[in-house]
């Protein structure tokens, strides 16, 4: 369901990275099915998706692309056990995977040669519908009662035009984590990007606006990533790509309102655990006992 005026329409997932810092969990599953609490990463995403209007989910998968599949398709036993059973709530949360009406695509990307090669793999499926928005599912953004990040950044592209990167302030320190903008304020929270840099030592950051797993793009986003030359390592860059359109076109970051979990990292997605945990209706208050009677003997 929308919750916002502006849509994005089509979304991408990328989930075939290798995962290799949550070996051995990732060996057969992609990390985007660790779970936070019951929900594994990729639902968040695509309830966000959903939240802001999607209507194409478009996951590009890896080799570990069966445990993403079966979780948005139908569990034909396991929903006939549950109605047996008469786990009418189970059954409708099992049915409702997929947000009613949404459709899910599925692209394998062969080998994990880096985000923009995964972006780049979506073109056929993202067709001429634009713009188009891209989650990065281990990036969790916590918005509480206010609208999902897609959604906000949806209203700064339907009132702007162009592309629209997600960004958070970084201490200084942490700059070389990230890919950092540089760019000119041209609203509240809206900074219109002039220039990207991957990863930049602090001395060397032009801002600490760093790009985080949100990002709508235009559909023009597929010339330059073809024209994209591998990195060292053998990956192409997303950020190579946006760097090169935004010489051509508007790019826009907006920084979101919301608290951020990177769950790729062990200790993010730790945090990540215990802040939906704590918000859980059901159990919240008993995992506070738990956590503070914890502290208190550990320490
Ligand atoms: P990461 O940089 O976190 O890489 O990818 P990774 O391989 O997933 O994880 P580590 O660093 O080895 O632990 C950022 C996002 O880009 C996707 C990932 O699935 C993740 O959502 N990705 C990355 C791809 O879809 N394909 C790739 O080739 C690389």
């Amino acid at each position: 369901m929308a919750e916002s005026r502006a849509r994005v329409r089509t979304v991408v997932f990328p989930v075939g990275g290798l995962g290799t810092r949550f070996l051995p969990a990732t060996k057969a599953s992609p990390k985007e099915m660790l779970p936070i609490v019951d929900r594994p990463l990729i639902q968040y995403a695509v309830d966000e998706a959903a939240a802001a209007g999607a209507e194409y989910l478009v996951f590009v998968t890896g080799r570990t692309k069966r445990a993403i599949g079966d979780h948005f398709d139908t569990a034909h036993e396991l929903e006939y056990e549950l109605e047996q059973k008469g786990k009418y709530d189970l059954l409708e949360v099992v049915q409702n995977t997929v947000p009613r009406g949404l459709s899910c695509i599925y692209i394998r990307q062969g080998k994990a040669l880096g985000l923009g090669h995964a972006v780049a793999s979506a073109r056929a499926a993202v067709g001429r519908r634009e713009p188009f928005g891209v989650i990065l599912a281990d990036d969790l953004i916590d918005t509480g009662e206010r609208p999902t990040v897609l959604a906000q950044m949806a209203e700064v592209a339907a009132a702007r035009g162009g592309s629209v990167l997600g960004v958070e302030r970084v201490p200084q320190e942490e700059t070389h984590k990230y890919g950092i903008v540089e760019g000119e304020y041209v609203a509240p929270g809206v900074t219109a990007v002039s220039g990207m840099v991957e990863k930049p030592a602090p001395e060397h950051a032009p801002s600490n606006l760093a790009v985080v797993g949100r990002y709508i793009l235009s559909r023009n986003i597929f010339d330059y990533l073809a024209e994209t030359p591998p990195d060292h390592r053998g990956e192409i860059q997303l950020t190579d790509a946006i760097a090169a359109m935004l010489r051509d076109e508007p790019v826009y970051a907006y920084e979101y309102s919301g608290q951020r979990y990177d769950c790729g990292d062990k200790l993010g997605y730790l945090k990540a655990g215990v802040a939906y945990g704590l918000k859980h209706p059901e159990f919240g208050p008993a995992f506070a006992d738990y956590l503070r009677h914890t502290m208190n003997t550990s320490g």
